[in-house]
């Protein structure tokens, strides 16, 4: 997992919201939906706000840097998801992303939306973007993150989807419409328990009421709301998934049954 301990730290204190949240979003550049799209005026129009399409003409990789702004905008979506108690309406273009200059060696940036600041970290492999977002509150855990290729972390590619969603639990398998939809809630399910030190069996990944994939994932221990948010992204062949402990006493949970 890449901590981002230390940039954490750096947050501040939103005037609504002092629970801790993260989203992440990864971008696969191999995927045929992102094809021409940095020539695409009314895409770029419609995702992009005057200043960024104004980066976007400067910049001396726009590939990278359409699918940068796209990844910081969609990760932003996620935390404002969260820290509004419900999604907004998602307008691109109103999520405007504050990019490190060209030649800044800086990874991190922000993201601006309705009086809202939320950080965001860019992360660069060939063929894939990742960004990982988080509001500042400063008292919270930083965020950690990791990905990979679904074929890496898929325990049996060749076995059916109902192999895959016995490993879920009945709570966990409403929301899930895809192989990589179940792949990637098992990969968070495990790094849960890994931060956690608590057995995987004790915790779920659910979703509340809502349509398929547009409902927030959460995590619970023995049933009930863990002290962690959790993020998931799955775009092609890459997932990514995210934790975050949403206050300051995150760390202390309930001995085993
Ligand atoms: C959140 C959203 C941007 C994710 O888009 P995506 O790129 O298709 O998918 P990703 O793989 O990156 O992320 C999907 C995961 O994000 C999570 N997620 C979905 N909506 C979320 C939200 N509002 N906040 C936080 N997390 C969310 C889910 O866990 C989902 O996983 P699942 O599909 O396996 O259930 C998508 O739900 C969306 O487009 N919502 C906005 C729709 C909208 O407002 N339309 C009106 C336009 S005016």
């Amino acid at each position: 997992m890449a901590g981002v301990a230390e940039h954490a730290d750096r947050g501040f204190m939103s005037n609504t919201e002092q629970r801790g949240f993260v989203g992440v979003d990864v971008v696969d550049l191999c995927d045929r939906r992102c094809d021409g799209k940095v020539h695409d005026a009314r895409f770029l129009t419609r995702v992009l706000n005057d200043v960024e399409q104004g980066a976007l003409a400067a910049a001396p990789d726009p590939v990278a840097t359409l699918w940068r702004l796209w990844a910081a905008k969609e990760a932003a979506f996620k935390v404002v998801s969260k820290v509004c108690g419900a999604p907004p309406a998602f307008v691109h273009a109103a999520f405007r992303v504050d990019l490190p200059g060209p030649q800044s060696r800086s990874s991190l940036g922000k993201v601006e939306w309705e009086g809202l600041s939320v950080f965001v970290s860019w992360h660069e492999m060939p063929g894939r973007i990742a960004a990982l977002a988080w509001n500042g509150v400063a008292a919270c855990g930083p965020p950690e993150w990791a990905w990979g290729a679904a074929a890496d972390i898929d325990p049996e590619p060749t076995a059916p989807m109902d192999i895959l969603l016995e490993k879920l639990s009945e709570r966990e398998r409403p929301p899930v419409h895809s192989r990589n939809s179940a792949l990637v809630r098992l990969a968070a399910r495990a790094a849960l328990a890994r931060a956690l030190g608590i057995d995987e069996a004790r915790i779920e990944v659910v979703c509340g009421e809502g349509p398929k994939g547009h409902v927030p994932p959460e995590a619970l221990i023995d049933g009930r709301a863990a002290p962690v948010d959790v993020s998931f992204s799955h775009h092609g062949k890459w997932l990514a998934w995210a934790i975050r402990p949403t206050g300051p006493r995150a760390t202390q949970y309930a001995p085993e049954r």
